[in-house]
């Protein structure tokens, strides 16, 4: 066998193969491309989920026929003036995608540049290169992508349905959209618009409120923290739902760095990292954030779709982050998501007879029409950093005979707590509260975990982790690189409780384990611990395990639902939810409580 060079041809399909994987990353290409042209509006229209035709459409500054003959050849670029690899102000700087494309479809570019009188069209069909031919078109580009991978059949067959390729594409035209809300999109396939997001007005921050409005929808609008947060150059903002609004799967993170989306691995941990105490491991949370990070600090020619980036100081940018959020869910305090309290509105149905007339619309503001956006993130920012009235009181007394007169008085006061005063105490299981202006139901079981791993979590912070000897000190066999990795991190471990010394080549003795753990699995404790050192943020592994069996603690060591409280015990419950931190959901993200305003009730009633 001799060494060759490959053929062009040949060398671009290889390309594809890493930068086109599917019609979603040839319209996120062609996209991005249309947005480095200076778009004002850009349209997609897809046939057959973009296996037939992909084709995007932009008022930009378009391209001259000696443009276009450049635009189709490898590593062609109008990006680079500089060859500066490190400050690059596009998506796009590699002239891949367009070769890439021409070697595994039918391609077909019509342009017209800024001032030409004329437009042009050119074709590249399985990499070979058609003529010029003169076209008419307004301003701007359209770049048409017909069936693609007919040139490579074996990439064909690993494309999925078309719906399915239709929810990606529209995933990644909507991501390019949430970083991008003056310009207008619009995706249709055969059938219907998909997505039509007008462009939006405003400094970027009202824009990009409208737009991340426009795509995440009410739920999201209503119960997102606003986040701004600033450390050495980086900048973060954007918005951070509440835990209670949580989803099964990640799909509904959409982060930024430097305008440019993606689902990079360091954020995405930091992001887990941020929730761990609010979240059950399977359950995501719904965020849009937006890193501002210098040039020097980020090298984003690292992926080949580059939606992942290298950071020059990791830890800078996880600690941004998960302080960021840690410090508005915080401030969130014992605060549910909005949402939940309307969805349990929503159940509500009043039982209207057929006789009492008319059909009864209930909640105009929470169903049907417009998201409301702008105002719902706002207010609820606001809301948020307003510090609860009355938290210093003195704790309730006691309601005994002799001071029922003195009762009603106290009532009052109580009422005049965010939680209220309590009611009444339903199957056993919920706390029923009467506000200053409506009523609050609490979960006796899931406010009480809350407050059972708060509390052993500021043990935690304050006397440090209890340590117990094991009586036999156990020996683990692990392969060497593990071994090494634990060792290496002996005196970490050490302060949280566990403490190993090394044994042989590949073996470690593990001496004293966190009394927290009791009998445990010191084995599989092991292993795991290893395991997750191999990610970033090494020593934290131990620490977010121990808070997790905080949790698990917690939860068997509360409050069960089925036990009867008392009047007094229900208030203290209360008051304590007030007092403390996160007391808006248990460590599984569900909701504590759920509080329904007066108004609201009314308006079930027919009141309003
Ligand atoms: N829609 C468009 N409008 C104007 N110019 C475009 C458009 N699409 C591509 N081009 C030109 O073609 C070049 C090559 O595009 P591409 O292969 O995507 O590489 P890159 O975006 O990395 O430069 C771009 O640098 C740009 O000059
Ligand atoms: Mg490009």
């Amino acid at each position: 066998m001799s060494i060759r060079l490959l053929p062009e041809a040949l060398v671009n399909q290889i390309a594809a193969g890493e930068v086109i994987e599917r019609p979603a990353a040839v319209v996120k290409e062609l996209v991005e491309n249309a947005i480095d042209a200076s778009a004002g509006q850009i349209s997609v229209i897809l046939r057959d989920g973009g296996k037939a035709l992909i084709a995007v459409e932009d008022d930009g500054v378009g391209m001259t026929a000696e443009e276009l003959k450049l635009a189709v050849q490898r590593h062609a670029t109008s990006k680079l003036p500089d060859d500066d690899l490190v400050h690059i102000q596009s998506l796009g700087f590699r002239g891949e995608a367009l070769p890439s494309i021409g070697a595994v479809a039918r391609l077909t570019l019509t342009s017209r540049g800024q001032s030409a009188e004329d437009a042009w069209s050119l074709s590249v069909e399985g990499g070979v290169l058609g003529s010029l031919k003169p076209a008419a078109r307004p301003k701007g580009s359209k770049i048409e992508v017909r069936d693609l991978f007919f040139a490579t059949p074996a990439r064909l067959k690993f494309l999925k349905s078309a719906r399915s390729e239709v929810m990606q594409i529209r995933d990644s035209l909507q991501r390019l959209a949430m970083a991008y809300p003056t310009i207008s999109f619009q995706l249709a396939d055969d059938q219907r618009t998909l997505v039509k997001l007008g462009a939006e007005s405003g400094d970027l921050f009202d824009a990009r409120l409208a737009r991340l409005g426009a795509v995440m929808g009410r739920d999201f609008a209503e119960s997102a923290l606003a986040i701004e947060a600033e450390r050495e150059g980086f900048r973060l903002t954007g918005y951070a739902g509440l835990p209670t609004l949580n989803r099964a799967n990640a799909q509904q993170q959409y982060l930024f760095i430097n305008g440019r989306p993606v689902k990079d691995r360091l954020l995405l941990g930091a992001l887990r990292g941020a929730y761990q105490d609010f979240l059950a491991r399977d359950r995501h949370p719904v965020v849009a954030l937006f890193l501002e990070a210098p040039a020097e600090a980020v090298d984003v020619n690292v992926h080949p779709a580059k939606a992942e980036v290298r950071f020059r100081e990791p830890g800078l940018v996880r600690g941004l982050i998960v302080s960021a959020l840690r410090h508005a869910l915080a401030e969130a305090g014992h605060r549910a998501s909005p949402s939940v309290s309307q969805a349990a509105l929503g159940a509500f149905r009043p039982a209207v007879s057929p006789s009492a007339g008319g059909s009864v619309t209930p909640f105009p503001g929470y169903h049907g029409g417009q998201p409301r956006i702008g105002r719902g993130m706002a207010e609820a920012a606001m809301a948020y950093h307003a510090p609860l009235p009355g938290l210093s009181a003195a704790p309730a007394k006691r309601n005994e005979p002799d001071a029922q007169e003195e009762c009603a008085e106290e009532e009052a006061a109580l009422q005049s707590y965010p939680l209220g005063a309590a009611c009444a105490q339903l199957h056993e299981t919920y706390v029923v509260a009467q506000t200053a202006d409506g009523l609050v139901i609490v979960d006796q079981h899931a406010a009480h975990e809350r407050l059972v791993y708060e509390r052993m979590k500021r043990q935690i912070a304050e006397h440090g982790v209890e340590r117990q000897s094991l009586l036999i000190p156990e020996v683990v066999e692990l392969e060497e690189d593990s071994a090494n990795r634990l060792l290496a991190r002996r005196e970490e471990l050490a302060e949280l409780g566990l403490v190993i010394e090394p044994f042989g080549g590949v073996s470690v003795v593990v001496r004293e384990t966190p009394s927290l753990l009791g009998q445990t699995n010191v084995q599989g404790l092991l292993r795991d611990l290893a395991d997750e050192l191999v990610e970033l943020d090494q020593a934290l592994a131990l620490k977010e395990r121990l808070e997790e069996i905080c949790g698990t603690i917690a939860c068997h060591g509360s409050v069960r639902s089925g036990r009867r409280l008392t009047q007094a015990e229900m208030n203290a419950l209360l008051r304590e939810m007030e007092a403390t931190p996160h007391s808006g959901q248990c460590n599984h993200g569900r909701p504590t409580y759920i509080a329904l305003q007066l108004s609201d009730i009314e308006r079930l009633f027919g009141r309003r």
